[in-house]
């Protein structure tokens, strides 16, 4: 679990011997599928970054990319640093030839999917292997004997999962032990905190949360006004909509002066915030673009003092989004 105290020590998963800084690099952006303009040499740089500011923990998907393509981007960029990487990879999603997406948790495909991701990034261990989300075909139990097959073959050396309900995490942790979730939680969006973040507290499970800038939302750049491009995903999210934007401007306005008295931008804000909220291991924070995962990872390594800890806390109280 974290120690709050020093937040550029790599922190424990689980109680596996598998260690990671709290900043994640999570590598959906470069997939290209939602992410714009995204290119080769871009998300190449974006990996390389990652590793030299500090980041050990990447975070991938067999699905991220319509052909894997996140994956075969990190087997590219990661040959070098191997050794020193804590990879994670999810299982359970796959799109179609026409993209259309399907979840398939039974265990047989997702024996095959961790193969070929293993193959897509040339390794021959994946540390942290996610069931990235239910099939409601499937019961989690049985998805859940797939991953001790794993972790026996060695092919992987710890389990997780990603969106599952609280009995759904009690129903694959008594299959298989769990490591890691892998819930969404930011300063907007707290309900994991109710349920899920006890529960992994109490188990030793390890929260790795998604979204901590809210798909670049509270990274602070995307203020009133913002031109977002037409095709723009981000656009049918309701949190960049309407009251819940002006909401979240309303967060935002209230941090600039923080930006301005540590010297720190709102990103890194933001997620330092994140990485120190009791319970959560690493927070994954995604990019297309090296600049933005240099200023993310400067996130760590110094602790915000406890008057804008408690500016923050009455601003996200008063979010009418919580
Ligand atoms: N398990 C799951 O179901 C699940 C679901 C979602 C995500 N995840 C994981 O969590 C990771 C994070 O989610 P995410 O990548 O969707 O979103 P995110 O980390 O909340 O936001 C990433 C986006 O924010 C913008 N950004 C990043 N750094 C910035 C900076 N310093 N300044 C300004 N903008 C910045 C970039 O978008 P633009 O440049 O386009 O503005 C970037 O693509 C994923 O990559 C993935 O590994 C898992």
């Amino acid at each position: 679990m974290p120690n709050p105290a020093s937040n550029t020590d790599l922190r424990q998963i689980g109680d596996t011997d598998i260690y990671v800084s709290p900043v994640a690099f999570g590598a959906w952006p470069i997939a290209g599928m939602t992410s714009l303009g995204v290119n080769e040499a871009d998300s190449l740089a974006t990996i390389k970054t990652a590793i030299e500011s500090g980041i050990n923990f990447i975070d991938t998907a067999h699905c991220y990319g319509a052909t894997g393509e996140s994956e075969k981007l990190i087997g590219r960029a990661i040959a070098q640093d191997r050794e020193r990487l804590v990879i994670a990879s999810k299982g359970g999603i796959h799109w179609d030839t026409q993209v259309v997406r399907h979840y398939d948790g039974r265990p047989e495909t997702l024996i095959a999917q961790c193969e070929q991701s293993l193959d897509r990034m040339n390794l021959e261990t994946i540390d942290l292997f996610y069931l990235h989300a239910p099939d409601p075909n499937v019961p989690v139990g049985d998805s859940a004997m797939a991953f001790s097959k794993l972790i026996q073959s060695g092919k992987i050396r710890a389990a997780g999962v990603s969106n599952l309900s609280l009995p759904q995490i009690e129903a694959f942790n008594a299959v298989c032990p769990i490591a890691a979730i892998q819930p969404p939680f930011n300063m907007l969006q707290r309900e994991t905190y109710s349920e899920l973040i006890p529960w992994c507290v109490s188990n030793s499970v390890s929260v790795i949360n998604y979204w901590p800038l809210m798909k670049g939302l509270l990274a602070g750049k995307i203020r009133r006004g913002h031109q977002f491009a037409a095709e723009d995903k981000r656009l049918t999210y309701s949190i960049f909509q309407d009251e819940q934007f002006e909401s979240a401007q309303r967060l935002l306005d209230g941090l600039d002066p923080i930006a301005v008295k540590t010297g720190h931008s709102i990103a890194q804000i933001v997620i330092n915030w994140t990485i120190n909220q009791p319970g959560i291991t690493s927070s994954l924070c995604g990019g297309k673009r090296a600049w933005q995962i240099k200023e993310t990872a400067g996130a760590m390594g110094w602790q915000l003092d406890t008057d804008c800890l408690h500016i923050i806390l009455n601003l996200i109280n008063n979010s009418e989004l919580n």
